[in-house]
């Protein structure tokens, strides 16, 4: 499985879906270790995260594998940059804004784009799916995004969705689990 190996992740969804968010709570230097003004200063990192320019490449451990996440920009001009790393991805994280109701469809669009291109189409390459912005008022349930997204279709890879919400934290390491238990 993907236990204990070097695993290049695509981090892909819509601009302003959270992926950056995601990504530097995943990162283990990330995470509050006791002191409170250091949690002070990385609540004010988590709001500082600007909309990504092209892509950031981030390299983390955690107990079991070491990652290389590929954080690419959600904004539309930069998406066709997407493809340029499909090969080299062995799992990747599509994020989606469970708020962003209008934008649903743009996002299928952009998932449907990525399932049928040839260097993911005929690979069994597991997707990770977080329905974001869970705590926010107008949010869709993890079941509802997943309906819209009509992931029931992906039959030939593993996948999972995990309702998340980022800026706290909560439903990452839900994810994070999965997506090392897969192979
Ligand atoms: P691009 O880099 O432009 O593709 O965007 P992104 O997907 O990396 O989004 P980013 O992480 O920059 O987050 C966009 C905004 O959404 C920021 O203001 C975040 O603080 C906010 N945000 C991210 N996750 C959540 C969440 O779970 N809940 C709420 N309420 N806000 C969130
Ligand atoms: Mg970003």
């Amino acid at each position: 499985g993907l236990k204990k190996k070097e695993v290049n992740v695509l981090c892909l969804g819509l601009d302003n879906s959270g992926k950056t968010t995601i990504i530097n709570q995943l990162k283990p230097t990330n995470s509050c270790l006791g002191e409170k003004n250091w949690c002070h200063l990385l609540q004010a990192q988590a709001q500082d995260i600007v909309p990504t320019i092209g892509f950031s490449i981030e390299k983390f451990k955690t107990s079991s594998l070491s990652f290389t996440v590929f954080d690419m920009s959600g904004q539309g001009r930069y998406r066709n940059l997407w493809e340029h790393y499909y090969k080299e991805g062995q799992a990747i994280i599509f994020v989606i804004d469970s708020s962003d109701k209008l934008r649903m469809v743009v996002a299928k669009e952009e998932l449907d784009t990525l399932l049928n291109h040839p260097d993911i189409k005929h690979r069994r390459i597991p997707i990770l799916f977080f329905a974001n912005k869970m705590d926010l008022r107008d949010a869709l349930s993890s079941v509802k995004v997943s309906q819209l997204l009509c992931l029931e279709n992906i039959k030939d890879k593993p996948w999972h969705i995990c309702a998340s919400n980022a800026v706290q934290g909560e439903g990452l390491q839900e994810g994070v689990d999965w997506l090392q238990g897969t192979d």
